[in-house]
């Protein structure tokens, strides 16, 4: 059996921050369609200038396009004991996509963060980001507004530290934006999961650990096992591969 998470949730409710750790805490890579969209702005291909404006407005690239870069991404080797997605699905036709990519796969964990909507907006406002690796300041321990120069993902970083600024979409009114359009099309999704016995809401307004802690016991309870033996999981399905 693999281990396969969906994190669900509005803007800022702390998917990326989750995902990131599970994934690494876990061995199996985070798929987030936000960070493969602007890792393509920044630099500057056909995909990055083809979605720019789009995300900069807040809206959702279009459906063929993202269902194509995860279906790619998710039939590398490296995804097949297991991944975790973060941003995607977020509309019906790419919960469909998923479905059918994932269908011999075993089952998919779908766990949905909530958080009230103005905390959304404080904590989006407040995001520091790496302007060259997109690194969240946050996710060192600090508060966003003490821009500690502590990045190290890249070698610019490394060399001659990283510079610290608000992502090009988190805006009040992009943020706000992103909110409604989340309400409009990707909150009706998350219904088409909810019937399902393997998904789990947890409260974001908990603490990063406690919401970390809430996550592990989510997807363990769902797969009916320990958390302890999560790991295991991937492992053995490591060694069945190779
Ligand atoms: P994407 O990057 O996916 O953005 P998002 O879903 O709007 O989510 P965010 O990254 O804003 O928030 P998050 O939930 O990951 O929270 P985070 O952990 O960062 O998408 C960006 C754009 O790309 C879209 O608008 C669209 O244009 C395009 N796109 C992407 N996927 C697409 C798709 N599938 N289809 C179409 N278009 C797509 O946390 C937020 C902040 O809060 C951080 O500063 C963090 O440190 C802090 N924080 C986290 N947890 C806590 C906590 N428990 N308590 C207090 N603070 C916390």
């Amino acid at each position: 059996m693999a281990l396969n998470l969906v994190m669900l949730g509005p803007p800022g409710a702390g998917k990326g921050t989750q995902a990131e750790r599970f994934a690494r805490e876990h061995g199996i890579p985070k798929v987030s369609t936000g960070d493969i969209l602007r890792e393509a702005v920044h630099s500057g291909s056909e995909l990055g200038r083809a979605v720019k404006t789009v995300m900069e407005r807040g809206e959702l690239v279009g459906d063929e396009l993202i269902i194509g870069i995860v279906r790619e991404r998710l039939t590398r080797p490296d995804a097949m004991a297991g991944f975790v997605l973060d941003g995607f699905p977020r509309t019906a036709a790419q919960a469909k996509a998923l479905d059918e990519i994932t269908a011999t796969r075993g089952p998919v964990i779908c766990v949905e963060i909530q958080v009230p909507d103005e905390e959304l907006v404080r904590r989006v406002r407040g995001r520091r980001v790496c302007d060259d690796c997109g690194a969240n300041a946050d996710a060192f321990g600090h508060k966003a507004d003490e821009l500690p120069e502590l990045c190290q993902n890249t070698e610019r970083c490394r060399s001659i530290g990283p510079k610290w600024v608000a992502r090009s979409d988190d805006s009040e009114s992009v943020v706000r934006e992103r909110l409604k359009i989340y309400w409009r099309d990707t909150r009706p999704m998350i219904e088409y999961y909810s019937a399902r016995p393997t998904f789990r809401v947890i409260d974001g307004l908990q603490s990063p650990e406690q919401v970390r802690e809430a996550l592990v016991a989510a997807v363990a309870s769902a797969l009916g096992m320990p958390a302890s033996q999560l790991r295991t999981l991937v492992a053995k399905k490591l060694g069945a591969q190779a």
